[in-house]
Parts: C-alpha cells; sequence; structure tokens
C-alpha cells in the first residue's frame, strides 16, 4: 500500500534566547508565575533579518539532508503559518525559491496552532492520491511580532521557530512505516476565545494577538483527548501500544492533562515547552526533530502528534517512523 512516510526532519530557532527574568524587566511578571502556570523558562524571539520564511527555508534544509533528498525531486510544499512573511503571496513559495526548487506546488496552511497537523494530513492525501511523490511539510512562525508587549497574559507565552519534514510516498507493508491515520476538526463558533484584531480585510493593520486562556485552556484537554482517542480507534492501536506523543507545546499543564485522561505514561510525552515556549505551528514539528536528534524517537517507533488552537481547529495524527 501507498503511505506517505516521514523520511527526515529538521529545525531552526532565532538566534536570541529570552529568559522570563529577561520578560520580567519588560512586563509585570515572575519567572516563577511563568514556570508554575506554563512549564516555560525561555523562548527565541526572531531578531532583525529573522523572518517566517528564512526560518522555514533553514529548517526546510535541515530536513532535506536528514532525509537524504535533494531540494529538486521535491514536489509539493505545504508551509503551516499565522505569521507569513506577507499578505500574499504565500511564505511557501519564499521558500520554494529560496531552496531554488522549480515547479511543483507550494501553499500555505493557515490553522494557526494545529497548522502543522493540517499541512501533514493534506500532505499525506495528495501524496497519497499521487499528485507528488515528495514533499516538505513545514511549521514555521515569527508570533513575536503579532504579540502585545504590554500584555502580560499572553506575551509570555510565545516564541519563533521552525520544524520541518520530508514526506514520501512510498509503497510499504501493512507494518511498514509512514502516516496511519489523521483527524482534523474545526468549530468556528470558538473562534472569539483566541484570535488577531486586526487584517488585510477589516482592520488594514496586521493587529495583536488576543486571547482567553482559562477558556481555551479548558477546551485544549478535552478536544485533544478526543481527537487522539479518534485516531487510535481509526488505526486500531491501544494507547498503550504508542511509543511516543509530539503534542503542539502550548502549557506543560495541558501535556499532562491530556496525558492523563489517555493513561499515557508521562516520559512518553515530548515535552519541549520549556526551551521554546508555545511557538504555533511549529511546536510540533520542532518537538519531533528534538526527539529525533536526540535518539529518543527511533524508526519503528509508533508516534502520536497532536495540536489545538485558533478557529479553535485541532486534531491528530498517528504515524510509525
Ligand atoms: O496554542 C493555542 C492554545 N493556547 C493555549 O492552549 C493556552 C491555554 N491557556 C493557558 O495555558 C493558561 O490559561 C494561561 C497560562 C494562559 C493562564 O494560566 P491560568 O492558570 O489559566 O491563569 P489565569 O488566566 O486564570 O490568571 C490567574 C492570575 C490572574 O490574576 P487574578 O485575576 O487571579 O488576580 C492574572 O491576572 O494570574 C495573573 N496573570 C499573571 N501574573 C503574572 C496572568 N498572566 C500573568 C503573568 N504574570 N504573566
Amino acid at each position: 500500500m501507498i503511505r506517505a512516510v516521514i523520511t527526515g526532519s529538521g529545525s531552526v530557532l532565532p538566534a536570541q534566547c529570552v529568559t522570563n527574568d529577561d520578560l520580567a524587566q519588560r512586563v509585570d511578571t515572575t519567572d516563577e508565575w511563568i514556570q508554575e502556570r506554563t512549564g516555560i523558562r525561555q523562548r527565541y524571539i526572531a531578531g532583525e533579518g529573522e523572518t517566517t520564511s528564512s526560518l522555514a527555508t533553514g529548517a526546510a534544509r535541515k530536513a532535506l539532508e536528514d532525509a537524504g533528498i535533494d531540494a529538486s525531486e521535491i514536489g509539493l510544499i505545504i508551509l503551516a503559518t499565522a505569521t507569513p512573511d506577507h499578505t500574499f503571496p504565500a511564505t511557501a513559495t519564499q521558500v520554494q525559491a529560496n531552496l531554488g526548487c522549480r515547479g511543483g506546488v507550494a501553499f500555505d496552511v493557515h490553522a494557526v496552532c494545529s497548522g502543522f497537523l493540517y499541512a501533514l494530513g493534506t500532505a499525506d492525501s495528495l501524496l497519497r492520491t499521487g499528485m507528488a511523490k515528495k514533499a516538505l511539510v513545514i511549521g514555521a512562525e515569527t508570533f513575536s511580532r503579532i504579540l502585545d508587549w504590554e500584555d502580560r497574559t499572553t506575551c509570555v507565552l510565545f516564541g519563533d521557530g521552525a520544524g520541518a519534514v520530508v514526506l514520501e510516498a512510498k509503497d510499504v507493508e501493512e507494518d511498514g512505516p509512514g502516516i496511519l491515520a489523521t483527524r482534523l476538526h474545526a468549530d468556528g463558533e470558538h473562534r472569539e476565545l483566541l484570535y488577531v484584531d486586526g487584517g488585510p480585510s477589516t482592520t488594514g493593520e496586521v493587529g495583536k494577538l488576543r486571547m482567553k486562556g482559562r477558556e481555551v485552556f479548558r477546551h485544549a484537554v478535552v478536544n485533544l483527548a478526543d481527537v487522539l482517542k479518534e485516531v487510535l480507534e481509526d488505526a486500531s492501536i491501544d494507547a498503550a501500544d504508542v511509543d511516543w506523543v509530539v503534542p503542539h507545546q502550548a502549557n506543560a499543564r495541558i501535556l499532562d492533562a491530556t496525558a492523563r485522561k489517555l493513561n499515557l505514561a508521562p516520559e512518553k510525552v515530548i515535552v519541549t515547552v520549556d526551551q521554546h515556549a508555545n511557538t504555533s505551528a511549529a511546536s510540533v514539528p520542532l518537538a519531533l526533530d528534538v526527539a529525533k536528534k536526540d535518539g529518543r524517537i527511533k524508526p519503528g517507533d509508533l508516534v502520536m502528534f497532536e495540536a489545538m488552537g485558533g478557529g479553535f481547529t485541532w486534531g491528530a495524527s498517528l504515524a510509525r517512523m
């Protein structure tokens, strides 16, 4: 059977690391509050010249190198971002130009923090129907540029970065590698709990991020546990047989609560929120790359990805590496 197989990964963080104590100099907060409520210790913030496309291009180059393939072989680039370089064209086309790939398809997917799951699900479908053979799926964000740096309830939570995977359509056995199941959801009723208060067609300004954190938290735990159960059922796999969960990194308490709901051992959950904070669409591929490179996630492992974000949008995917 034809499956989309993850054959490489890569990630990039901006040069500048900002600690909680650094932020406490700017807004009325403390390292203690941030760590206790979120698990975040530091985040990376894009400096001058660092853009969503430059971070995405760096992550894509590393993923191509990891997969051992040339950029010219890529027929599909899907970039998940809520912080594009420009309103148009799609940031994916800038990445395509930077990589020097000609032809193929390149577009952005906008599902905020669930963006990587939406991009992965879309790429999986397009590869399995034969539209392309090799794809780059990237999550990249510069959320620091849409934060209200006066609002302590949001500005301490986010960071910038990019992660990428190479996906290749391969003919594999039933127990072979590849994406086994994906479920995506959206419910626009809740879009005002997490949104940006501007845009090209409304204010004409980029706008700033606004969030009712406590309500988002409550929905996140329920939605994520439900969607993880759905993909496990679709793939007829027991939660106990999952080797690793690579979750969206919004808050350590959401990761703990979701794992508890599914009876998953906490040591199976990859945690990078302490180092990167919430990098929106970049957080899942960033965490995957960290855990692949440090040797935790190995070929043959069963890995679950999950994310929830503005919209609301949420989703999960189950893959054998
Ligand atoms: O990636 C997309 C999905 N996003 C999420 O999943 C985020 C989900 N939400 C969360 O992670 C948490 O709700 C937060 C981390 C945003 C907030 O944690 P919380 O435990 O829900 O705190 P809270 O909003 O209920 O605020 C508690 C108190 C408030 O003070 P009062 O009203 O009790 O006096 C806040 O004003 O903490 C105060 N506070 C802060 N204090 C110090 C809020 N932000 C800060 C801060 N430093 N940075």
